[in-house]
């Protein structure tokens, strides 16, 4: 009759063993070691000569602290992200910085301030009359491609289309 007492109780300490192990599998193994050693003692308790001495024991309690733990580290990385979302923010001013002025002598005058190689001139009315009667499309494209001696997009690789647009009409109007 006793025996049998015993075995209902090593029984439940035993189903209390199992749940601490599925509860303890979803995290880190890592800590599958320490955690045993930790559990060594409850198993001692429970056996009285009985086969639970086999079973990692209660551990639940444990098990349950330990994933807050891990849940809690891991939020401290998922919020790294964060700043790297400034630096874009930051380089789209960049492009409204552009400064006509002082990219067309960089990159445009040099040709077009000085006539070479037969390039239409700052402000030449003519010259560039004759080249904008095919439309802003057309010479755009003229720009990007490169024509003649009219090296692709003037030169200024950096220079998106709507700034070799910008250049254009600056070299047009004649600042
Ligand atoms: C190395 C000299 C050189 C540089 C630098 C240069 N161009 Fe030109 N560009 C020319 C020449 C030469 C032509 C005339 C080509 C032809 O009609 O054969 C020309 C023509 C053009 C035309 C007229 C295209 C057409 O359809 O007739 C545009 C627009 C133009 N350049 C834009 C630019 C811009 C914008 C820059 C600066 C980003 C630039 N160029 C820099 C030499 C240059």
């Amino acid at each position: 009759m006793q025996s049998k007492i015993i075995g209902l109780v090593a029984r439940g300490l035993t189903l209390a063993g199992l749940l601490g192990i599925s509860t303890s599998l979803v995290w880190a193994q890592s800590d599958a070691d320490r955690i045993s050693a930790n559990l060594a003692p409850v198993g001692d308790i429970c056996i009285a000569g009985d086969p639970c001495s086999d079973a990692p024991g209660a551990a639940p309690a444990r098990a349950a602290s330990a994933p807050s733990a891990s849940t809690a580290s891991s939020q401290t990385p998922a919020a790294a992200p964060e700043p790297a979302a400034e630096p874009a923010a930051t380089a789209e001013p960049a492009a409204d910085d552009f400064d006509v002025a002082a990219t067309y002598q960089m990159r445009c005058f040099a040709c077009h301030g000085t006539g070479a190689a037969g390039a239409p001139m700052f402000g030449n009315a003519d010259a560039w009359g004759e080249r904008m009667a095919k439309g802003m499309d057309a010479v755009l494209a003229n720009a990007i491609n490169g024509l003649g001696a009219m090296p692709p997009r003037g030169l200024c690789m950096d220079c998106t289309d709507d700034q070799l647009v910008a250049l254009i009409n600056y070299m047009v109007d004649g600042g």
